[in-house]
C-alpha cells in the first residue's frame, strides 16, 4: 500500500553522481519509490537561469537520466520526467509570479549568491527561480520533497506561494508541503581531500563518482589525504583519516573495518593497506552502477520510452491541476 504522501524532487541535470549524492539523497529515493506516489524530475528550465546557451542540453539530460535509473530509480514506481515536458508548469510559473514580491525574491539567499557569481546575468529567472520552484511541487500536490540544506529556503518560499494562493483565492486547493531530509538515515560522505563533504565543486579528484572505471577510482583513493599516522596508542583520528573511515563503513564489511580501526589503535596502521582495501571495496560497490550506466547509455529506445512515460504521466496529473486553477481563477476552460 502506498501511503498518502506525495512526494516530489528536481534534479539539477549537471555533472555526474557521486557517492555522496548516492548515499545522500539517490538511495532514499530509491527507498521512498516503494512505500509513495513519487515524482522526480530533471529541472532542465532551471538550468537556463545559469546557462542560457546550454551547448548539449538533451546530451546532459539524458545522462542525467541514466544514471538516476543505473542508480535505481524505476520509471513503474515513480514518475520520472523531464521538467520541459511539462509545460503546464510555465503557466503555473506565470500566475504564482503575479503574486511574488520583489522584496522577497531579493532576499533569497540562493539568488545573491548567484546574482555574485554571474554579476552580467542577473536575469528575471535567476530572481523568479523559487516562483518556479513552487510551481513544480504545486502542479502535483505534492506534500513531501526532500531536498537538500541549502534548499531549505526555496521551499520555504513554495510554501508561502502556497498559502498565498489559497488565501487569495478563499480555497485549500494547493497542500502545504513540507521539506524532508531524511532525520537519522542520511549519510554524510566526505571527500578525498580531507576536510568537508564530497562534491563536484571541489575537484574532480575529490569525488568518486558512480561512473568512474576501477582504475580512476584506485588512482583517486591513493592520493587520498591521509597524515602521518598515529604516534601514540588510543590517540583520535584527525579529520582526514576520520573520513576514510567513514567511506569504509559504507562500502566495507565491518570485520575489515574493525580491523583497521584496531590497527589505528595499536599504532601500526599503514594507510597505503587501508586505502588498497578501501579502493576494491569501493570499485565492488560501484562496478554494477557502471555496468547498468553502460548498458543504458546504449539504449536509446528505452531511454526514449521511460520518458515518454514519465511526461506522459505527469502532464495528465499537470493538467488536472492546471484546468482547476484556471477556473479557481477563472480563465476559460481549455484542458479536456
Ligand atoms: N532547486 C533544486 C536544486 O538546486 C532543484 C529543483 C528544482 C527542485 N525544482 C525543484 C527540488 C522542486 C525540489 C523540488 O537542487
Amino acid at each position: 500500500m502506498k501511503s498518502k504522501d506525495i512526494v516530489l524532487s528536481g534534479i539539477r541535470p549537471t555533472g555526474h553522481l557521486h557517492l555522496g549524492n548516492y548515499f545522500g539523497a539517490v538511495k532514499n529515493f530509491v527507498k521512498m519509490q516503494e512505500s509513495n506516489e513519487c515524482y522526480f524530475f530533471i529541472a532542465d528550465y532551471h538550468s537556463l537561469t545559469t546557462h542560457p546557451h546550454p551547448d548539449n542540453l538533451q546530451g546532459n539530460v539524458r545522462q542525467v537520466l541514466v544514471e538516476y535509473l543505473a542508480a535505481g530509480l524505476d520509471p513503474e514506481k515513480a514518475t520520472l520526467y523531464l521538467q520541459s515536458d511539462i509545460p503546464e508548469t510555465a503557466e503555473l510559473y506565470l500566475f504564482l509570479n503575479m503574486n511574488a514580491y520583489l522584496g522577497e525574491l531579493e532576499r533569497v539567499t540562493t539568488f545573491k549568491e548567484k546574482a555574485r557569481k554571474q554579476p552580467n546575468n542577473v536575469n528575471a529567472g535567476l530572481l523568479t527561480y523559487p516562483t518556479l520552484m513552487a510551481a513544480d511541487i504545486i502542479i502535483h500536490k505534492a506534500t513531501k520533497v526532500p531536498v537538500g540544506k541549502d534548499q531549505e529556503q526555496n521551499l520555504e518560499m513554495t510554501r508561502t506561494f502556497a498559502r498565498r494562493f489559497n488565501h487569495m483565492y478563499g480555497t485549500e486547493f494547493f497542500p502545504i508541503p513540507t521539506a524532508y531530509n531524511f532525520g537519522q538515515q542520511l549519510v554524510k560522505i566526505p571527500g578525498l581531500d580531507g576536510s568537508g563533504k564530497m562534491g563536484k565543486s571541489e575537484g574532480e579528484a575529490n569525488a568518486i563518482f558512480l561512473n568512474d572505471e576501477p582504475k580512476v577510482i584506485r588512482k583517486k583513493i591513493m592520493r587520498a589525504v591521509s597524515d602521518s599516522g598515529p604516534i601514540e596508542k588510543n590517540q583520535p583520528k584527525a579529520e582526514p583519516i576520520e573520513n576514510l573511515f567513514t567511506l569504509l563503513k559504507v562500502v566495507s564489511k565491518p570485520d575489515v573495518v574493525q580491523f583497521f580501526d584496531d590497527q589505528y589503535t595499536q599504532c601500526n596502521i599503514r594507510y597505503g593497506d587501508l586505502k588498497k582495501q578501501l579502493a576494491e571495496d569501493v570499485i565492488a560497490f560501484t562496478e554494477p552502477f557502471l555496468e547498468r550506466i553502460k548498458t543504458l547509455s546504449s539504449d536509446e529506445a528505452y531511454i526514449q520510452k521511460v520518458l515518454d512515460m514519465g511526461a506522459e504521466k505527469a502532464r495528465a496529473n499537470a493538467q488536472k491541476t492546471m484546468r482547476e486553477v484556471r477556473q479557481i481563477i477563472g480563465f476559460r476552460k481549455i484542458y479536456s
